[in-house]
């Protein structure tokens, strides 16, 4: 209960997130934010970047098309998509599929930081380079950040205020849908959560 009250508090605060360079754009497109979905309860948070259109349209995180390759890869591992949650780094979408700004992620990330301080996961799933450099220097090991490209599907060791939590970056699933080359090691790499389940 006291989870649920500290998530509708963050949803709120979004809502009214007038100060945001993105808050106009959600208003005149009838976007939603996107704060997050799954249960509070979850050992497992997957954080991806901004929403999309479809996101934006329906106030759900990954139901586009990259929401589709991600839960053919959670299926692929046995994974349920209630028990983990899902969220991302900046709540609205950015213009036209940019990637968020330094000012965007520095105004929406603290929201994240509850989000994480409420649910306390044990593991935290990192879906492309900007949730990782973000998760990387909030917990306390920025000095092993190299590329996605060296960093995927490893898992390293951080600490949040509760206690230490086991970080694995991915690449974003976008990544296999440009790219369908890449699609077997997005799922080779998702093997990884496994031992977590
Ligand atoms: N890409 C993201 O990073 N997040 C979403 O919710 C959808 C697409």
């Amino acid at each position: 209960m006291i989870k649920k009250d500290g998530m509708q508090k963050i949803n709120k605060e979004i809502l009214n997130l007038k100060e945001s360079p993105l808050y106009e754009y959600r208003i005149t497109n009838n976007y939603f934010p996107v704060i997050g979905e799954g249960t509070e309860k979850a050992n497992i948070v997957c954080i991806g970047e901004a929403p999309g259109k479809t996101e934006a349209l329906t106030g759900k995180p990954f139901c586009g098309r990259s929401g589709k390759l991600l839960d053919e890869m959670l299926a692929s591992i046995g994974l349920d998509r209630q028990k983990v949650y899902i969220t991302n780094l900046v709540k609205d979408r950015p213009h036209d599929n940019r990637d968020p700004s330094p000012e965007e992620i520095a105004l929406y990330a603290p929201f994240l930081d509850r989000q994480l301080e409420i649910i306390k996961p044990k593991v935290i799933v990192l879906l492309g380079r900007l949730s990782m450099y973000y998760i990387f220097s909030k917990t306390g090991i920025a000095t092993e950040l190299t590329t996605i490209g060296k960093m995927h599907g490893k898992l390293y060791k951080g600490k949040l205020s509760y206690g230490k939590v086991d970080i694995l970056p991915l690449y974003h699933p976008a990544v296999g849908l440009y790219n369908g080359g890449m699609k077997p090691q997005l799922f080779e790499d998702f093997k990884v959560i496994k031992k977590f389940i």
